[in-house]
Protein backbone atom coordinates (compact mmCIF):
# COMPACT_ATOMS: atom_id res chain seq x y z
CA UNK A 1 0.00 0.00 0.00
CA UNK A 2 1.22 3.60 -0.73
CA UNK A 3 2.03 5.95 1.95
CA UNK A 4 -1.24 8.36 1.88
CA UNK A 5 0.59 11.77 1.58
CA UNK A 6 2.22 9.89 -1.95
CA UNK A 7 -1.33 9.21 -3.25
CA UNK A 8 -2.83 13.02 -2.56
CA UNK A 9 0.19 14.60 -3.84
CA UNK A 10 0.52 12.04 -7.12
CA UNK A 11 -3.09 12.00 -8.13
CA UNK A 12 -4.18 14.21 -11.45
CA UNK A 13 -7.60 14.06 -13.64
CA UNK A 14 -7.62 11.83 -16.24
CA UNK A 15 -8.21 12.69 -19.70
CA UNK A 16 -7.25 9.95 -21.89
CA UNK A 17 -8.68 6.67 -21.04
CA UNK A 18 -8.13 2.96 -22.42
CA UNK A 19 -10.59 0.83 -22.96
CA UNK A 20 -10.38 -1.50 -20.36
CA UNK A 21 -13.00 -1.81 -18.20
CA UNK A 22 -12.63 -1.29 -14.34
CA UNK A 23 -13.43 -4.80 -13.01
CA UNK A 24 -16.92 -4.85 -10.47
CA UNK A 25 -14.55 -5.38 -7.76
CA UNK A 26 -13.02 -2.44 -7.81
CA UNK A 27 -15.88 -0.53 -8.72
CA UNK A 28 -17.01 -2.00 -5.15
CA UNK A 29 -13.52 -1.33 -3.56
CA UNK A 30 -14.36 2.28 -4.24
CA UNK A 31 -17.35 2.75 -3.42
CA UNK A 32 -16.69 1.01 -0.31
CA UNK A 33 -13.98 3.92 0.46
CA UNK A 34 -16.63 6.48 -0.54
CA UNK A 35 -19.14 5.84 2.67
CA UNK A 36 -16.26 5.71 4.96
CA UNK A 37 -16.15 9.67 4.00
CA UNK A 38 -17.46 11.93 7.20
CA UNK A 39 -20.51 13.48 6.66
CA UNK A 40 -23.10 16.01 8.17
CA UNK A 41 -25.10 14.16 11.23
CA UNK A 42 -23.21 11.16 9.74
CA UNK A 43 -26.23 11.06 7.33
CA UNK A 44 -24.38 9.51 4.77
CA UNK A 45 -26.88 11.21 1.81
CA UNK A 46 -25.20 9.65 -0.76
CA UNK A 47 -26.11 7.26 -3.30
CA UNK A 48 -24.61 5.86 -6.55
CA UNK A 49 -25.06 5.35 -10.35
CA UNK A 50 -22.59 3.47 -11.70
CA UNK A 51 -22.56 3.41 -15.42
CA UNK A 52 -20.68 1.06 -18.07
CA UNK A 53 -22.88 1.81 -21.20
CA UNK A 54 -20.81 3.43 -23.98
CA UNK A 55 -24.15 4.21 -25.69
CA UNK A 56 -25.77 6.01 -22.74
CA UNK A 57 -22.00 7.93 -21.88
CA UNK A 58 -22.18 9.16 -25.50
CA UNK A 59 -26.00 10.31 -25.48
CA UNK A 60 -25.04 11.86 -21.48
CA UNK A 61 -21.83 13.57 -23.22
CA UNK A 62 -24.85 14.75 -26.35
CA UNK A 63 -27.17 16.15 -23.51
CA UNK A 64 -24.59 17.50 -21.62
CA UNK A 65 -22.76 20.00 -23.77
CA UNK A 66 -26.16 20.94 -25.20
CA UNK A 67 -26.92 22.06 -21.54
CA UNK A 68 -23.63 23.64 -21.13
CA UNK A 69 -23.67 25.78 -24.30
CA UNK A 70 -25.82 28.49 -23.39
CA UNK A 71 -24.33 28.93 -19.31
CA UNK A 72 -20.51 28.87 -21.24
CA UNK A 73 -22.48 31.70 -23.71
CA UNK A 74 -23.66 33.64 -20.81
CA UNK A 75 -20.48 33.57 -18.64
CA UNK A 76 -18.12 35.19 -21.20
CA UNK A 77 -16.21 37.04 -18.64
CA UNK A 78 -12.79 36.05 -20.30
CA UNK A 79 -13.19 36.13 -24.09
CA UNK A 80 -10.39 34.32 -25.15
CA UNK A 81 -10.84 31.38 -22.65
CA UNK A 82 -14.16 31.38 -23.14
CA UNK A 83 -14.18 31.26 -27.06
CA UNK A 84 -11.85 28.15 -26.59
CA UNK A 85 -14.41 26.60 -23.74
CA UNK A 86 -17.13 27.05 -26.73
CA UNK A 87 -15.57 25.60 -29.23
CA UNK A 88 -14.66 22.39 -27.35
CA UNK A 89 -17.92 22.16 -26.36
CA UNK A 90 -19.17 22.53 -29.69
CA UNK A 91 -16.67 20.20 -31.39
CA UNK A 92 -18.39 17.06 -32.93
CA UNK A 93 -15.40 14.78 -31.75
CA UNK A 94 -15.35 16.38 -28.21
CA UNK A 95 -16.76 13.41 -25.43
CA UNK A 96 -17.23 15.29 -21.81
CA UNK A 97 -16.73 11.73 -20.28
CA UNK A 98 -12.94 11.16 -22.63
CA UNK A 99 -14.73 8.06 -23.76
CA UNK A 100 -13.45 6.74 -20.47
CA UNK A 101 -15.26 3.18 -19.48
CA UNK A 102 -17.08 4.17 -16.38
CA UNK A 103 -18.94 6.64 -15.13
CA UNK A 104 -20.25 6.87 -11.76
CA UNK A 105 -22.66 9.81 -10.93
CA UNK A 106 -23.02 10.53 -6.54
CA UNK A 107 -26.45 11.54 -5.96
CA UNK A 108 -27.43 13.60 -2.16
CA UNK A 109 -30.09 13.09 -0.83
CA UNK A 110 -32.38 16.75 -1.15
CA UNK A 111 -33.48 16.25 2.69
CA UNK A 112 -29.68 16.84 3.68
CA UNK A 113 -28.64 20.47 3.47
CA UNK A 114 -25.12 19.22 4.16
CA UNK A 115 -25.39 16.46 0.88
CA UNK A 116 -23.20 18.52 -1.31
CA UNK A 117 -20.01 18.90 0.80
CA UNK A 118 -20.54 15.25 1.79
CA UNK A 119 -20.79 14.11 -1.44
CA UNK A 120 -17.67 15.79 -2.54
CA UNK A 121 -15.83 13.93 0.20
CA UNK A 122 -17.06 11.02 -0.94
CA UNK A 123 -15.71 11.73 -4.57
CA UNK A 124 -12.41 12.51 -3.01
CA UNK A 125 -12.38 9.07 -1.78
CA UNK A 126 -13.25 7.86 -4.50
CA UNK A 127 -10.89 9.32 -6.60
CA UNK A 128 -7.89 9.05 -3.62
CA UNK A 129 -8.63 5.19 -3.65
CA UNK A 130 -8.51 4.45 -7.28
CA UNK A 131 -5.24 6.12 -7.68
CA UNK A 132 -3.90 4.06 -4.90
CA UNK A 133 -5.09 0.54 -7.54
CA UNK A 134 -3.44 2.81 -10.94
CA UNK A 135 -7.23 3.77 -11.84
CA UNK A 136 -7.44 7.17 -13.28
CA UNK A 137 -10.51 9.60 -12.37
CA UNK A 138 -11.48 12.72 -13.06
CA UNK A 139 -14.71 14.85 -11.90
CA UNK A 140 -16.96 15.98 -14.79
CA UNK A 141 -18.43 19.21 -13.46
CA UNK A 142 -19.59 20.21 -17.09
CA UNK A 143 -22.38 17.49 -17.22
CA UNK A 144 -24.06 18.28 -14.12
CA UNK A 145 -25.99 21.06 -16.00
CA UNK A 146 -28.11 17.96 -17.84
CA UNK A 147 -28.42 16.49 -14.60
CA UNK A 148 -30.49 18.91 -13.71
CA UNK A 149 -32.94 17.80 -16.25
CA UNK A 150 -35.59 15.50 -14.84
CA UNK A 151 -36.17 13.96 -18.34
CA UNK A 152 -32.73 12.82 -18.49
CA UNK A 153 -32.53 11.64 -14.31
CA UNK A 154 -35.68 9.70 -15.32
CA UNK A 155 -33.95 7.96 -18.68
CA UNK A 156 -30.59 7.30 -16.40
CA UNK A 157 -33.12 5.78 -13.47
CA UNK A 158 -31.45 8.06 -10.77
CA UNK A 159 -32.66 7.67 -7.49
CA UNK A 160 -35.76 10.16 -6.38
CA UNK A 161 -35.42 12.59 -3.89
CA UNK A 162 -31.87 12.97 -4.71
CA UNK A 163 -29.78 15.61 -6.60
CA UNK A 164 -26.54 14.90 -8.89
CA UNK A 165 -23.42 16.16 -7.39
CA UNK A 166 -20.39 14.63 -8.35
CA UNK A 167 -20.08 12.82 -11.29
CA UNK A 168 -16.93 11.10 -11.56
CA UNK A 169 -15.08 8.82 -14.78
CA UNK A 170 -12.35 6.18 -13.77
CA UNK A 171 -10.65 4.41 -16.31
CA UNK A 172 -6.63 2.72 -16.20
CA UNK A 173 -4.84 5.92 -18.12
CA UNK A 174 -3.21 5.87 -21.46
CA UNK A 175 -0.16 7.21 -21.93
CA UNK A 176 1.63 9.42 -19.72
CA UNK A 177 -0.98 12.15 -17.85
CA UNK A 178 -1.24 15.35 -18.82
CA UNK A 179 -1.98 18.50 -16.27
CA UNK A 180 -3.79 21.31 -17.98
CA UNK A 181 -2.97 23.70 -15.03
CA UNK A 182 0.68 24.83 -13.98
CA UNK A 183 2.00 23.86 -10.22
CA UNK A 184 -0.34 24.44 -7.41
CA UNK A 185 -0.38 28.18 -6.32
CA UNK A 186 0.60 29.00 -3.10
CA UNK A 187 -2.64 29.60 -1.03
CA UNK A 188 -3.22 32.63 1.01
CA UNK A 189 -2.77 31.76 4.83
CA UNK A 190 -3.61 33.78 7.36
CA UNK A 191 -2.30 32.87 11.09
CA UNK A 192 -3.89 33.90 14.05
CA UNK A 193 -2.21 33.46 17.15
C1 LIG B 1 -16.02 20.46 -9.11
C2 LIG B 1 -15.07 20.06 -10.23
C3 LIG B 1 -15.52 20.06 -11.54
C4 LIG B 1 -14.67 19.68 -12.58
N1 LIG B 1 -15.16 19.58 -13.86
C5 LIG B 1 -14.36 19.16 -14.86
C6 LIG B 1 -14.88 18.94 -16.17
O1 LIG B 1 -16.07 19.11 -16.44
N2 LIG B 1 -14.03 18.50 -17.12
C7 LIG B 1 -12.70 18.27 -16.88
O2 LIG B 1 -11.98 17.88 -17.79
N3 LIG B 1 -12.17 18.45 -15.62
C8 LIG B 1 -12.97 18.86 -14.62
N4 LIG B 1 -12.48 18.99 -13.35
C9 LIG B 1 -11.07 18.67 -13.08
C10 LIG B 1 -10.26 19.94 -12.83
O3 LIG B 1 -10.05 20.61 -14.04
C11 LIG B 1 -8.93 19.54 -12.17
O4 LIG B 1 -9.17 18.93 -10.93
C12 LIG B 1 -7.98 20.72 -11.98
O5 LIG B 1 -7.58 21.27 -13.21
C13 LIG B 1 -6.73 20.33 -11.19
O6 LIG B 1 -6.03 19.31 -11.86
P1 LIG B 1 -5.73 17.89 -11.17
O7 LIG B 1 -7.08 17.28 -10.80
O8 LIG B 1 -5.01 17.11 -12.21
O9 LIG B 1 -4.92 18.12 -9.95
C14 LIG B 1 -13.32 19.34 -12.30
C15 LIG B 1 -12.88 19.34 -10.96
C16 LIG B 1 -13.74 19.67 -9.95
C17 LIG B 1 -13.25 19.59 -8.52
Amino acid sequence: MKDVIEIIKTRRSVRNYKEDPVPDEDIKFLIDCARYAPSGSNMQPWSFLVIQNKEVMQKLSEQGKKAMIPLAEKIANNPENEAGFISFLKAKGTNLFYNAPLLVIIFGNKKSVTADWDCAMAAQNMMLAAHSRGIGSCWIGLALPALMDEKILQELGAPHGYKAVAPLIFGYPQGKTATTIPERIEPEVKWLR
